[in-house]
C-alpha cells in the first residue's frame, strides 16, 4: 500500500501561523511515503513567499512531489505574469513543474493546470497530457497511476461546476492516459464527502492545509491509502483548533474499472 498525505493550497503569504507546525507534527506521526502539493503554494506568487514555502516543504523530510495552482502566477505583475508566469516557481520551488515521483506501488505525475491567460480557471495544455500519457505508459505494469493537478475536471464539493477549460476533455485525456486516481485542490473545499467516481477515476480534492482562505469552517489535509483497487481517505481537519484531527473516513473500491465508494468498512474487510 502507498500512503500519501495530500495537502493543498497552502498559500504563503495569508497563512494560518499556528497551523503549520501543526501540519508538521501530523505529518510526523503518519510517516507518509510521500507528501502531495496540489498547487498554491504562494497567495501572490512573490519571491519571498515562494522561498517560505519551500523552506516549510524541505521540513517534511519526505519524498516530495508539488504543482503549480494559479496563485503561483503573479495577478498584477502582467509583464511577469505573460513573460514567465512561473520563473519564480521554477527558480525557488521547482524547476520541474510537472514532475513524476514513483513509489512502491504506485507512479505519480504532475500536472501543470496553471494559466496565465484566464489566471483563476485551469487548462490542459496538449503537451501537458501528451507527457502525462507517457509518463504512465512508461511506468510499471501494476503501479497505481496517479495524477497530481491543481484544478480537477469535476464538480466542487458544492456543486460549483470544474474550474478548469473543456473538462470533458481533460477528463478523456485523463482516460486516455489510463488514469487510477487524480488528486487536486483549488476550490479550499474538501471532497472526502462527496467524491466523484466519473470513467474509472477517482478524484480525491483537499482543501487548503494551512491559510486562512477558508470556505469551510476548517483546514483540512488527507491520507491516502492506495493499493491495487483499494483506496482509504483518512481527512484530518483542525476543527477550530491549532492540530490536525482525524475526521470521517472513507473507502473506495474497484470492481469492473469502476470506482465505488463502500459504505460498509466491514464489507472491505470481508473481501
Ligand atoms: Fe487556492
Amino acid at each position: 500500500m502507498t500512503r500519501l498525505l495530500h495537502i493543498s493550497d497552502l498559500h504563503f503569504g495569508a497563512v494560518n501561523d499556528r497551523l503549520p507546525e501543526a501540519l508538521l507534527a501530523l505529518a510526523r506521526a503518519l510517516k507518509p511515503d510521500a507528501v502531495i502539493v496540489s498547487g498554491d503554494l504562494t497567495q501572490r506568487a512573490r519571491p519571498g513567499q515562494f522561498r517560505a514555502a519551500a523552506a516549510f516543504l524541505d521540513r517534511f523530510g519526505l519524498p516530495l512531489l508539488t504543482v503549480p495552482g494559479n496563485h503561483d502566477i503573479p495577478l498584477y505583475n502582467l509583464p511577469v505574469r505573460i513573460l514567465s508566469p512561473l520563473g519564480r516557481y521554477r527558480a525557488l520551488v521547482s524547476d520541474d513543474t510537472e514532475p513524476v515521483l514513483t513509489l512502491p506501488g504506485a507512479v505519480l505525475a504532475g500536472v501543470n493546470t496553471a494559466n496565465p491567460m484566464v489566471w483563476k480557471a485551469g487548462r490542459l495544455r496538449a503537451a501537458s497530457a501528451r507527457r502525462l500519457k507517457m509518463g504512465f505508459a512508461a511506468a510499471a505494469p501494476g503501479l497505481l497511476r496517479i495524477a497530481v493537478m491543481h484544478h480537477a475536471p469535476v464538480p466542487a464539493a458544492d456543486g460549483g461546476p470544474p474550474d478548469i477549460a473543456d473538462p470533458a476533455g481533460v477528463l478523456g485525456a485523463l482516460v486516455a492516459a489510463r488514469t487510477d486516481i487524480v488528486l487536486s485542490g483549488h476550490t479550499h473545499m474538501p471532497h472526502f464527502a462527496a467524491a466523484e467516481t466519473a470513467a474509472g477515476i477517482l478524484f480525491l480534492q483537499v482543501g487548503t492545509a494551512i491559510s486562512t482562505r477558508l470556505k469551510t469552517r476548517w483546514n483540512d489535509v488527507s491520507l491516502v491509502t492506495a493499493g491495487g483497487d483499494r483506496v482509504t481517505v483518512q481527512p484530518y481537519l483542525t476543527r477550530g483548533a491549532n492540530r490536525f484531527e482525524p475526521g470521517p473516513v472513507q473507502q473506495f473500491r474497484r470492481r469492473d474499472g469502476s470506482w465505488e465508494l463502500a459504505d460498509d468498512p466491514g464489507d472491505l474487510a470481508a473481501q
